[in-house]
């Protein structure tokens, strides 16, 4: 047990650990983190992801934007400064998962190198795989499931992604799907390559 400076007392050596979870469960656990424009895929990609996991035994929690927005981090918007500290939030809720020995499928826009890398120093990045759900943002504007786009562009909402606020794309993703040229099982079908020999047991 540790002791902090502010009176808190850790008591990590005390919880069963990530190894006996894994082996419950007969799963490796890692967090797949879908980033990408709004519109461009990533919750349809997840939720099918999911669903192929499950039918495999794969105990799976998918974390997502638009919920978790309304729920733990419904007091934050869209600056810079809210969109790190909705990462912040939503990397340290996944590492609970990951040490549960559960897999993480997380969907958030993340639309920075900086942003990402915070996810990334707080999960490790060994447990992290990085999905880059690519759709140009003609593309996404055109599909406006949300017809967010159409409010943006009237300047009905500022800073929205790709329109008065930046999107980077991933460098060095580990997987790629472009969502405007692959059919959602196709993209679905990329990812679980990917994925399914670091979860097996
Ligand atoms: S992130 O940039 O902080 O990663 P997050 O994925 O949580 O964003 O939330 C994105 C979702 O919030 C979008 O899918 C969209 O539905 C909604 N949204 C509302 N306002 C904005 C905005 N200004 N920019 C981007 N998304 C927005």
């Amino acid at each position: 047990m540790s002791k902090t400076d502010n009176n808190i007392h850790t008591v990590f050596n005390r919880i069963l650990r990530r190894p006996e979870k894994e082996k419950l469960l007969n799963q490796r656990s890692k967090v797949i983190w879908l980033t990408g424009l709004s519109g461009s895929g990533k919750t349809t990609i997840a939720q099918h992801v999911e669903q192929e996991l499950n039918k495999q035994g794969f105990l799976t929690q998918i974390l997502d934007g638009d919920n978790i927005r309304s729920g733990i981090n419904n007091n934050l918007g869209f600056s810079v400064e809210d969109r790190e500290e909705n990462i912040r939030r939503i990397a340290e809720v996944s590492k609970l998962f990951l040490n549960c020995g559960i897999i993480c499928i997380n969907s958030f826009i993340s639309p920075t190198e900086d942003i990402r890398q915070i996810a990334i120093d707080i999960i490790g990045r060994e447990n992290f795989i990085e999905v880059f759900v690519n759709a140009p943002i003609e593309v996404c504007e055109k599909r406006d499931v949300k017809g967010l786009y159409k409010r943006a562009r009237k300047g009905e909402i500022l800073n929205f992604t790709g329109i008065d606020s930046p999107f980077d794309a991933p460098e060095k993703p580990d997987i790629e799907v472009k969502t405007d040229v692959l059919t959602i099982e196709q993209a679905t079908q990329k990812c679980l390559d990917y994925i399914l020999p670091l979860i097996r047991y």
